[in-house]
């Protein structure tokens, strides 16, 4: 996908005049816009269908325009130092004078953030004088987008722009830790977790199925393709799609490849778009194969999970 500048432009004249438009990240499609207008961030709310408890990300550029909403502490610092931007959101203590809509946080005092690594977005906050608050750009509970072609799928024309980036490279959301208290995954996601440990020097909780929900993204029914999902299946049903994740000797219409060789990360890049395309061609339902649970299969069995909850 070539860089390029007028479209970020147009970008940018819609979320100056508080539009809502879809932008591209390395994890996932955003919907994105700006954090500090109430009028920009209801329309977010509407085109997802989201709750109004459910708060959103919001996404910088900077540290020094973060630091103007969030108080920052010293493992933020190590990780930031370490992994931004990229694939990681943390939940952090809002300031009393940070400019961010209320409605952003469920007038909590926390906030998720994020720095993303994407060149056209980062080109994007660089140019625009506020933080972007942009949910993952699909119908809340549904598949997550990571390509244009996705997000139309989502929403139609019902957004007043789209920014194309190409595909996301990771293609799973990021993972988010919460540093308000010791810290805790509260979602699997593009960073392994043992990376994180690394960096911080210790065991990190991870909370992502508490009993009481702490991010909605813990529900139990999330990126659903709207039909069933069987997991560690070695046989499917006749008809069913057939998700593997290693070659088979075997040919079938129904064998839908993640990776042909067991990699992770391939797999974790290609799981929505395959679960998208298996939804539109009409399937009935879906049969996937074991997926080891480490690394980031962890993050793709999370998602997994949450899919065959339909
Ligand atoms: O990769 C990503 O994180 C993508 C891209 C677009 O940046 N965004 C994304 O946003 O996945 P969303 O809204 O689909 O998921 C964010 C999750 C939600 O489950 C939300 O409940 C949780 O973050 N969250 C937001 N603010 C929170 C807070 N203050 N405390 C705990 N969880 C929070
Ligand atoms: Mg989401």
């Amino acid at each position: 996908m070539k860089f390029n500048q007028s479209n970020i432009k147009k970008a940018k004249k819609c979320l100056d005049s508080n539009k809502c438009i879809a932008v591209p990240t390395e994890t996932v499609y955003g919907l994105a816009a700006n954090a500090y207008s109430t009028k920009a961030v209801k329309k977010i709310f509407n085109l997802k269908k989201r709750p109004k408890s459910n708060p959103l990300i919001v996404h910088y550029s900077s540290l020094q325009s973060l630091k103007k909403d969030c108080l920052v502490n010293s493992d933020f610092i190590k990780l930031y130092k370490r992994f931004c931007p990229g694939p990681i959101t943390f939940i952090l203590k809002l300031k009393n004078s940070s400019r961010i809509s209320k409605l952003v946080t469920n007038k909590q005092n926390t906030l998720a953030v994020r720095f993303p690594k994407h060149y056209t977005i980062s080109k994007l906050l660089k140019i625009i004088n506020y933080p972007l608050a942009a949910p993952s750009a699909n119908i809340t509970t549904k598949l997550s987008s990571v390509k244009v072609e996705d997000v139309k799928d989502e929403f139609g024309d019902k957004l007043s722009y789209i920014l194309d980036g190409g595909k996301s490279k990771i293609g799973i959301e990021s993972t988010i830790i919460s540093l308000i208290r010791s810290p805790q995954i509260l979602r699997l996601g593009g960073l392994e977790v043992k990376k994180i440990e690394k960096v911080l020097k210790k065991k990190i909780k991870i909370n992502v199925n508490p009993l009481k929900k702490i991010a909605p993204g813990q529900s139990k029914l999330h990126y659903s393709p709207g039909i069933p999902v069987r997991l560690n299946i070695t046989k499917p049903k006749r008809n069913e799609a057939y998700i593997l994740i290693n070659k088979r000797n075997k040919k079938s219409n129904h064998f839908y490849y993640i990776s042909k060789n067991k990699n992770l990360n391939e797999a974790a890049k290609n799981l929505y778009s395959c679960l998208r395309k298996i939804k539109n061609k009409g399937y009935k339902s879906i049969a996937v194969e074991k997926i080891p649970n480490k690394n980031l299969g962890s993050s793709i069995n999370d998602r997994l999970n949450r899919a065959s909850k339909f």
